[in-house]
């Protein structure tokens, strides 16, 4: 497919797809039955040739969003812009803001965001664990946002074999923060009836939801991912949570695997 062409890519970049078929073929968002993907999507993004890219779980977005409107839409770790501008197009939200720590990053996306003028899409370079960044963007936002999303780090500093690459090593390590802070962040820029979306790690899901349940943020639901490996079908590899405001302890609504996916074929029954 040619690259459009707003999307000034640098020879160490590359344009990288939005599209369905990334996760499993796309047959799970064929099953989805959500209706069409946006067709906007196909410009795609721009990413570093060498350096953190985003990955297929983050496609599920629409289908743990399901068939909604939003009137705005914030990204905590915007990285290249997949998930800001996936759930901005999705919700038709006409206000989307982004918040990036790595201000290369940040120069990419707001290159990315010119080849989307239907969205009015900002990116704030800043930390997320400083106040003055969040007055910053809920000044932008005008009032707490509709719709929160993020891909939180969820490797502690130093854990294992950590990328020399800081775009890498920065999006998979909690240097900077962890999803604690993440959550406080999300917490402090929604609205009270808001929604907050975090894609995480399925073995780490236990730390997420403690860190969430002392946030005073309350469990809506979950979706997951099944690892494609074959030494791990049937287990979940990536988890879509879904988080709002207000004090924890409310019952589970749903926990679904994502549908037509070749492990998935006997997902558990909602509780
Ligand atoms: C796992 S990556 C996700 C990037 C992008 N959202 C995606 O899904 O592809 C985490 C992102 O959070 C950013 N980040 C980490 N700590 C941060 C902080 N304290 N404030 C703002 N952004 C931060 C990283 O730079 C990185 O881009």
């Amino acid at each position: 497919m040619p690259t459009d062409p707003r999307l000034d890519a640098l020879p160490d970049e590359v344009v990288s797809p939005i599209t369905p078929a990334m996760l499993a073929g796309g047959r799970w968002w064929h099953e989805a039955a959500l209706g069409p993907w946006p067709a906007a999507l196909d410009r795609g993004l721009i990413e570093p040739r060498r350096g953190y890219r985003f990955r297929p779980e983050n496609l599920a977005l629409p289908l743990a969003l399901g068939p909604t409107r939003a009137r705005s839409v914030l990204d905590l770790g915007a990285g290249s812009g997949s998930l800001m501008i996936l759930a901005a197009l999705w919700l038709k939200a006409p206000l989307a803001l982004g918040l990036e720590l790595q201000p290369e990053a940040v120069e990419r996306l707001r290159r990315t965001l010119r080849a989307y003028p239907e969205i009015d899409a900002r990116v704030v370079q800043g930390d997320l664990r400083d106040p003055g960044c969040l007055r910053q963007l809920l000044d932008a936002l005008g009032e707490p946002a509709d719709v929160v999303v993020a891909n939180p780090p969820f490797f502690q500093p130093g854990w294992g074999r950590s990328s020399r690459n800081d775009s890498v090593r920065l999006s998979t390590h909690a240097e900077h923060g962890d999803c604690g802070d993440f959550l406080a962040a999300a917490r402090a820029a929604c609205a009270p009836e808001g929604r907050i979306l975090v894609v995480f790690d399925a073995d780490h899901l236990a730390v997420l939801l403690a860190r969430a349940g002392e946030r005073d943020l309350r469990f809506v639901g979950l979706r997951w991912i099944p690892d494609q490996r074959p030494g791990k079908a049937r287990q979940p590899f990536r988890v879509w949570v879904e988080l709002t405001p207000g004090p924890g302890g409310a019952p589970l609504r749903r926990i679904d695997a994502l549908p037509d996916h070749p492990h998935a074929d006997s997902p558990p029954s909602s509780t």
